[in-house]
């Protein structure tokens, strides 16, 4: 039987004993993006590192195709998911071992959400904001009906959530930045509003984690879970992760009691008894190969400074916003002018912006698109430069001066937008 104990990862040292990259600079030699491409869509899915192909084609020739199932020991499989935690967790400023990698965003918030409301008895009301991501209020509502308690999911504006926290609130349930307008919360001021009313936190960091700085152990935070396929270019389906407070780790309830999250797996004792600390949190067999593409991106995101990666993408978005502000008065911006109000993506409203955007795609010029009228642009400045910004807006004046957005063929809808 494996003991936990002697699983437990020394936590990488890499950044202090591998020299630090610069911004762009260093990094944008390490991606593969696709001559003739700009590519601003990476707060969806980011670009692909170049050891992605050599670190996942040797976990299958060599870890799974030679040492097989032996793998799980030898080539440390069982254990990469809190290792890999705690190299996200250097991030988002969360304590080495409360981050945990596993499954899909989806799933990891309505962990948190449960192990919040299990932890909060008396209250019922499930406060969010109606910019939240739709599949977090979904899994709330489904984890709701499931529970049977009588809670209410409240959804108030994004202005409203300070004032509307109050003592019947069990939990605050949000995103950090929201994914449509780039609309960022206070995260410390709203935790340490909840925290003086007993109210517990968890935060979504979708577009948060490798997109800003985020200190969770410093404001206090109680749970938070985010994705990795988008800043920090895990690739598509890459696993999630979720943060547990250590001074709630040995408590919360694992609503997903799957046999990963046992004290002892291996002992397959018919009855659930959870592992200490986050652990708890794994569910089932974790997926190694996509963990291995994550841990040849976070190679880069180990050497590099968060702070540079800011200070680059506001420079970045304000010249953007400057250049299609001059270029297309058309185009209202939705996204907030102030630095600190404001995430790693820049959005316009545009009544033809899905047309638009399919304009500019079919130009090289990769954003996305989100219903009703959003014409988003993610900054991502480990591969994203000035000359980038200048191209896009170039693009954009065209499509939108030479009404080449109401072209037939633009106006199409592909199942994802
Ligand atoms: C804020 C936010 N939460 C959740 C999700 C989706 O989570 P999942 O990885 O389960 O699809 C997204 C997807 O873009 C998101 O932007």
């Amino acid at each position: 039987m494996i003991s936990r104990d002697l699983e437990q990862p020394k936590i990488e040292t890499m950044t202090e004993t591998r020299s630090r990259l610069r911004v762009y600079d260093d990094t944008r030699a390490l991606f593969h993006l696709p001559s003739g491409v700009t590519y601003l869509d990476g707060n969806s899915l980011g670009a692909l590192p170049l050891g992605v192909a050599e670190r996942v084609g040797r976990v299958i020739n060599v870890e799974w195709g030679d040492e097989l199932i032996r793998a799980w020991n030898s080539a440390g499989w069982y254990v990469q998911p809190r290792k890999v935690g705690d190299r996200i967790g250097r991030l988002i400023g969360a304590e080495p071992g409360s981050v945990i990698m596993g499954d899909t965003l989806s799933l990891k918030v309505y962990q948190a959400l449960a192990a919040a409301l299990d932890m909060s008895p008396q209250r019922r009301v499930v406060l969010s904001d109606d910019g939240n991501f739709p599949t977090d209020l979904y899994m709330a509502e489904g984890l709701i009906a499931t529970l049977g308690r009588g809670h209410e999911l409240r959804l108030v504006a994004p202005e409203q959530v300070e004032a509307s926290l109050s003592e019947e609130v069990a939990v605050l349930y949000l995103t950090e930045v929201d994914y449509r307008t780039g609309r960022r919360h206070d995260m410390a001021r709203l935790t340490a509003k909840a925290r003086a009313l007993d109210i517990l936190t968890v935060w979504d960091l979708a577009h948060s984690a490798g997109a800003l700085p985020v200190d969770l152990a410093g404001v206090g935070a109680d749970f938070a879970a985010g994705c990795t396929y988008k800043y920090l270019n895990g690739g598509p389906g890459a696993p999630a992760f979720l943060y547990v407070a250590p001074r709630h780790a040995d408590r919360a309830r694992a609503a997903l009691s799957g046999w990963m999250g046992h004290a002892r797996p291996f002992a397959f004792d018919l009855g659930y008894a959870p592992a200490g600390g986050v652990e708890r949190m794994r569910v089932g067999t974790p997926a190694v190969l996509a963990l291995a593409a994550l841990e040849a991106s976070l190679d880069i995101w180990d050497r590099v400074d968060l702070d540079e990666v800011r200070a680059r993408s506001l420079a970045l978005a304000d010249r953007l916003i400057e250049e299609i502000e001059r270029r297309c008065p058309v185009l209202k911006l939705v996204t907030p002018r102030a630095h600190e109000a404001r995430g790693s993506q820049v959005s316009f409203v545009f009544e033809g912006g899905y047309a638009a955007m399919q304009a500019l795609i079919a130009r090289g010029v990769i954003g996305d698109f989100r219903a009703p009228d959003i014409m988003r642009f993610g900054i991502t400045p480990l591969y994203i430069g000035e000359a980038d910004i200048v191209r896009a807006a170039e693009a954009i004046e065209e499509v939108i001066r030479d009404a080449v957005w109401r072209r037939p063929e633009y106006q199409v809808v592909n199942a994802v937008t």
